[in-house]
């Protein structure tokens, strides 16, 4: 079986890199140009740990790679579509991506012979890929499920693991009609994955399904982010040993119950305001998911006020932020609270020195020279009245007393609590720590 694979970014390159290297011709195709001259020197556009290797992998069991979508429309038996939905102003999500490519698959339908199974990664609202079907039948002048199939099959892939979650998935999900194409895409992933379960269902469940799976996962996070901060209230009480706690109560689970900043990344962001907005569309309540994303918001704010209790007004303050991706082991910047936090303390009048491992190329796009950048920790704490540790990099948990020394105020916001129990003589604020 010949695989396609349109759209080369962080789900779609991640896929064809790990499909290649298990020697299943794929062929990936991607309209930029200067990122597909990049993808066939081995080299990816973005950083994620063991995608390199991978990739390199791939390309020596012959990955193809290109940005003509032709040859994936006329030779592929399962194309794959997984190209971007950014989020639009009033927190829509833009489709135009998604429906070019189809509207291309289609154009170049009408001149083949070849039927395909054409699925849908790519997050999109629900009642999208009914749309998508309308497209293509009206392009191709062919019938789904008879000339081609369209099928919905979400992707819950992690950065930072992203090449594990290829290889592990915890689930399949797949939304279509039971027919030959659903049969095609089954027996793939059951040949790929044979222990994963395959949840089976109609499109617009399994839209639905991504939506709320990521909104929980917010849910979580804005939940204990809530108690944190009613934790911080109380004196001497731990909100480590409150998630642990609770975790262990299997109707609750352990996983994503770390306090923190709040949420940030590609994803939970962008998809809890598709949700929150087509629910608006469509007459139904959002209240819940509305609290969601409040208490996401606040949360940054409450870092400004720690603060400022701290250090008063913060004009001319230098203050040192930890970490500018929005999670470890990733480059990525998108919708990281970090970016946020920067931003408020400019408004403010505080000077910013920023450090991270990896994102500070991506943070000078958006900042330019309005705050220092450095990959030297002892640098970024020198002088400073006030470091923020926002990102979870292990880095961090080895900052040593030397290098606190070198601050003009020893005082640290710990909102990932890496320091805590460490004997430093600092002054400590961490979330969730009364
Ligand atoms: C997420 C979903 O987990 C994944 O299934 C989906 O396919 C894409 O979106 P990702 O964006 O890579 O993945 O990051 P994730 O690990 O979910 O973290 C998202 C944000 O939540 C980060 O800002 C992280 O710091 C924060 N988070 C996560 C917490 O603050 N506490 C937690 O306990 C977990």
């Amino acid at each position: 079986m010949k695989i396609g694979v349109i759209g080369l970014g962080f789900v779609g390159l991640t896929f064809a890199s790990v499909l290649a290297s298990k020697k299943i011709p794929v062929i990936g195709v991607d309209y930029d140009k200067s990122k597909i001259a990049k993808i066939q020197s081995g080299e990816v556009p973005f950083f994620e740990p063991r995608l390199d290797k991978t990739l390199r992998t791939a390309l020596h069991s012959g990955l193809k790679v290109s940005s003509s979508i032709s040859s994936v429309a006329n030779q592929c038996d399962i194309i794959f579509v997984t190209v971007g939905t950014p989020t639009l102003e009033k927190g829509g999500i833009d489709l135009s991506m998604v429906e070019s490519a189809i509207k291309e698959i289609g154009r170049l339908l009408k001149k083949t012979k070849n039927n395909p199974a054409i699925i849908i990664k790519s997050t999109v609202i629900p009642g999208t890929t009914q749309k998508l079907i309308a497209i293509l039948e009206r392009e191709s002048k062919k019938k789904n499920g008879e000339d081609f199939g369209i099928i919905s099959n979400p992707e819950f892939l992690r950065e930072g693991v992203a090449i594990e979650d290829t290889i592990n998935p915890h689930l399949i999900v797949l939304g279509g009609s039971d027919n030959k194409f659903m049969k095609r895409l089954t027996d793939f992933y059951s040949n790929l994955h044979p222990n994963v379960q395959i949840i089976k269902t109609n499109p617009q469940t399994a839209e639905i399904i991504k939506y709320a799976n990521n909104s929980f996962l917010a849910t979580k996070i804005s939940f204990i982010n809530q108690i944190a901060t009613i934790c911080e209230s109380i004196p001497g009480a731990n909100i480590e040993q409150v998630a642990k706690a609770i975790g262990l109560d299997p109707r609750i689970g352990s996983l994503f119950l770390n306090a923190g900043p709040g949420y940030g990344g590609s994803c939970l962001p962008k998809d809890v305001k598709a949700i929150i907005n087509f629910s608006s569309k469509i007459g139904a309540d959002s209240t819940l998911l509305d609290a969601v994303e409040e208490v996401n918001r606040n949360q940054v704010r409450n870092i400004i006020s720690i603060i400022e209790k701290m250090l008063g007004r913060l004009k001319g303050h230098k203050i040192t932020i930890l970490g500018l991706a929005f999670k470890p082991d990733t480059d990525d910047i998108r919708e990281s609270v970090s970016l946020k936090l920067i931003e408020l303390l400019l408004r403010e009048g505080a000077k910013i020195i920023s450090h991270d491992p990896k994102a500070i190329e991506n943070t000078k796009s958006v900042f330019g020279n309005k705050i220092e950048y450095t990959d030297n920790i002892s640098k970024a704490l020198r002088g400073s009245e006030c470091a923020v540790i926002m990102t979870s990099w292990k880095e961090y948990t080895g900052i040593s007393e030397k290098e606190l020394k070198l601050m003009k105020k020893r005082f640290i916001v710990d909102t990932r609590r890496l320091l805590l129990g460490k004997k430093l003589n600092i002054k400590y604020h961490a979330i969730g720590m009364g």
